[in-house]
């Protein structure tokens, strides 16, 4: 039988897992936004966001996150935020607090001690059957206080955290029935095409980019109908940003992400959660960096970091309402 709390428990804290969201999400053919944070200004955009644009929410801290910011402060940060949506509405949406790529047993049940309602084990770049034991291991602890589970199989190109492989090593299809079956994991991180960060393809300008391997998705969802399936890496790396970045001395020529027609597609199937944290770094970053240039001697940080976070809000709405399809949804 399951137990009901562990050492501090999410649903006295007011999060979810997802396993309500994904079946709700599966079934409107839409994603739930998975927007990773590292401060106060991006948590107050993501939640502001959603409760504005009525979608749920889960909340990412990754484990360069927890560094950087202090574990303890970091998930307080979280537990704050569920606070100040109270007080934003009388009709809160759910969010879930969920650990982005956890790569060890002892830091996902660290944080299932500590009030997530969620969490990730990437053993994607394990040997099969070590990520398949480990991943195991992390279910049956999290399952007894109803926290839900992520595992990966295929790895993505680029870095997760300290995770990195050069090229893109598509998910098998072949497995994902057996891995599912014996792990019993919630959800399955899978391989088409993505990765991490803002460069993920190397295209000459004018040139599109290739088309995620909806081939491989459409297998998986025949495999495992009807499982929640999720999408790493799927910034869209947008134009305008990009654009002030560089016209306020930044340099990142040549970055480019999904296209936002193909993560529509990919909403609409099983796909029910979609990982988006480069695109809110860009926001920020462009804001900024146009602050500081057109007002030289600006240094409060409010006045930089204030617009950044009202910037993100709108780019976090958009999400929801054109790309995700999460909006209007709770
Ligand atoms: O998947 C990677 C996420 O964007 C988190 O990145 O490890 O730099 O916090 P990070
Ligand atoms: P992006 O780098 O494309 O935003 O991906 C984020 C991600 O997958 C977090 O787990
Ligand atoms: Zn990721």
């Amino acid at each position: 039988m399951a137990q009901t709390f562990a050492t501090v428990s999410y649903k006295e804290l007011g999060f979810v897992n997802t396993k309500e969201m994904f079946a709700r999400a599966n079934k409107g053919g839409y994603a739930v936004p998975a927007y990773n944070f590292n401060n106060m200004e991006q948590l107050q955009a993501i939640l502001t966001a959603c409760v504005k644009s009525r979608s749920p929410v889960i909340l990412q801290i990754s484990k360069g996150a927890r560094e950087y910011a202090n574990p303890t402060l970091l998930r307080w940060l979280g537990r704050g935020g569920i606070e100040m949506m109270k007080e934003m509405t009388d009709k809160p949406i759910p969010v879930a607090l969920h650990l982005d790529h956890g790569d060890s047993f002892e830091l996902c049940k660290s944080c299932i001690e500590n009030g997530f309602s969620s969490v990730m084990y990437d053993g994607s770049s394990l040997p099969y059957e070590e990520n398949l034991r480990i991943t195991k291991q992390v279910v049956e602890y999290a399952h007894q206080f109803e926290v839900t589970v992520e595992g990966e199989l295929g790895r993505l190109a680029g870095i997760e955290d300290e995770v990195s492989s050069e090229k893109s090593h598509y998910t098998d299809p072949n497995v994902v029935e057996d891995f599912v079956k014996r792990t019993q994991v919630d959800s399955l991180a899978i391989s088409i095409g993505t990765s991490h960060g803002a460069f993920k393809f190397k295209v000459k300008p004018g040139e599109a980019v290739p088309g995620l391997r909806f081939d491989i998705l459409e297998e998986v969802e025949k495999r495992i109908p009807g499982f929640p399936i999720v999408l790493h890496g799927a910034s869209s790396v947008l134009d305008g940003y990009l654009a002030m970045i560089n016209k306020y001395g930044g340099k990142m020529e040549g970055a480019v992400g999904v296209p936002a027609e193909q993560l529509r597609r990919a909403a609409k199937s099983a796909v029910c959660k979609i990982n988006i944290d480069s695109d809110g770094r860009l926001v920020m970053t462009a804001v900024i960096r146009k602050v500081f240039g057109e007002k030289p001697g600006e240094f409060d940080p409010r006045k930089y970091l204030g617009p950044a976070r009202d910037e993100l809000v709108k780019m976090y709405m958009d999400k929801n309402q054109t790309v995700l399809g999460s909006a209007n949804r709770v």
